[in-house]
């Protein structure tokens, strides 16, 4: 039983806390009172003084500071069929040169666009685990050619992408649905920008865009994985604003777990995201780390090392203390529709945090106007609520699946097209 928890949960330290009674009283920080005292009476306020504020502090504590976009950035088509997918949609493929030169860093795009459309379309961005390849098996789609977790062809494991992984997470991407629904979908493999291990920074953009490359040492407050991540979302929207069948004004940005956190930090600083989805991005991302229930600061510091900044690390047992927590993540969405699903078996992700963080993040959608949430009881499995901040709990496990996105297309219609 023992084993079992600990590959479930931890791999060191106390076993997680799963008992609502035993989450401690906590005080969260006030996201209308500025670090000074000062009280945030109004849109100006928040959007002069505090919501800067705030990114500054996401930055300094918890997912470190991100370089700009570099200069000599160039897109180059990759691939193009108009008639994929049986004729249902255009695919397309793009590759980001984020250094400009050939030698550097880059990102590989995969748009699906559904056929007949009339003009430009609204499109759902999001980072995959696994490689383009593997959100459809499409046989059109270019196998990935940077690290990837293990592929397993055969006995064979490498780290090198096979067509043994074509569609592994199709499940995933309802690529047909999505296109049915009048929407486009844009994907690109989080490892472009970062392999997802301790070491894969060398491989990835915060190396590549360092100027002592792999030998650089960190400062406490530079950016960790996540951060390299979200930078890269914030690169295929330059790519979008250029792309005359993507309406770049209705990009939808999505993420799963711990890509949910990147597209939440993301949507934080980059305000052309429209909406921002995060589905089961549990601690780090949508949860509020001062409940201490199921995964913890130190859990993330131990396992994933590399996905936050070096300060975060000082933040181990000690949530209380940072400056921060989740539901002032969501409202620097504000006054942007956010949507957080959770699903009732993901303990881990702590599903009922995750609501709190929506609750907790209303004041700031009040301040212009807007409905958060409009409840305050965790409503029941399998209905979603809310106007501006979107919620539901699912039956089942930690997954996307496609009773999430058909809440998540809802969403955005609801939001993107008047329905
Ligand atoms: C682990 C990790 C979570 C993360 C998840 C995922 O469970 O502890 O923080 O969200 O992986 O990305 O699937």
């Amino acid at each position: 039983m023992l084993v079992m928890v600990a590959w479930a949960g931890r791999v060191s330290g106390a076993e997680p806390n799963y008992d609502e009674s035993k989450v401690p009283a906590y005080k969260l920080p006030d996201p209308l009172i500025c670090e000074d005292g000062t009280p945030v009476r109004n849109r100006r306020d928040w959007e002069r003084r505090r919501r800067p504020e705030l990114l500054w502090l996401f930055e300094e504590h918890v997912y470190g500071r991100a370089p700009t976009a570099p200069p000599g950035m160039w897109f180059e088509r990759a691939g193009e069929d108009a008639y994929a997918l049986g004729g249902r949609a255009t695919r397309r493929e793009v590759t980001l040169w984020l250094r400009g030169d050939r030698g550097g860093p880059k990102m590989d795009l995969l748009l699906y666009l559904p056929r007949g459309r009339r003009g430009p379309v609204p499109v759902f961005l999001g980072l995959n685990f696994m490689g383009n390849h593997t959100v459809h098996p499409d046989p059109g789609i270019r196998i990935t050619t940077a690290w990837v977790p293990n592929d397993r062809a055969g006995t064979v494991v490498s780290n090198r992408a096979t067509a043994a992984s074509r569609g592994w997470a199709a499940s995933r991407w309802p690529v047909e649905r999505i296109l049915e629904r009048g929407y486009g979908l844009v994907t690109a493999y989080c490892g472009d920008l970062e392999p997802d291990h301790p070491e894969g920074w060398k491989l990835g953009v915060r190396a590549a865009l360092s100027p002592d490359g792999t030998n650089h040492v960190f400062r406490p407050d530079e950016w960790g994985a996540i951060a390299a991540w979200a930078w890269g979302l914030s690169r295929a929207m330059d790519y979008l604003e250029g792309d005359r069948d993507v309406d770049a004004r209705r990009v939808v940005l999505i993420g799963h777990s711990r890509l949910g956190k990147t597209a939440l930090w993301a949507g934080a600083r980059d305000r052309r995201f429209a909406i921002v989805i995060s589905n089961e991005s549990g601690e780090g991302g949508a949860a509020l780390t001062r409940r201490r229930y199921g995964e913890r600061i130190a859990d993330l510091n131990r396992r994933f090392p590399h996905w936050f900044c070096g300060r975060y690390k000082s933040y181990d047992d000690r949530e209380d203390d940072l400056p921060v927590d989740a539901h002032e993540l969501i409202a620097l969405m504000a006054p942007r529709p956010v949507y957080i699903g959770s699903a009732v078996e993901d303990r881990w992700a702590d599903p009922r945090g995750e609501f709190l963080a929506g609750v907790h993040a209303e004041p700031v959608y009040r301040l212009y106007g807007l409905e958060g949430l409009g409840v305050t009881e965790w409503p029941p499995v399998g209905r979603s609520v809310g106007r501006y901040i979107g919620y539901h709990v699912r039956e089942g496990r930690h997954d996307l699946t496609a009773w999430d996105w058909e809440r998540y297309l809802d969403f955005a219609d609801r939001h993107l097209r008047g329905r």
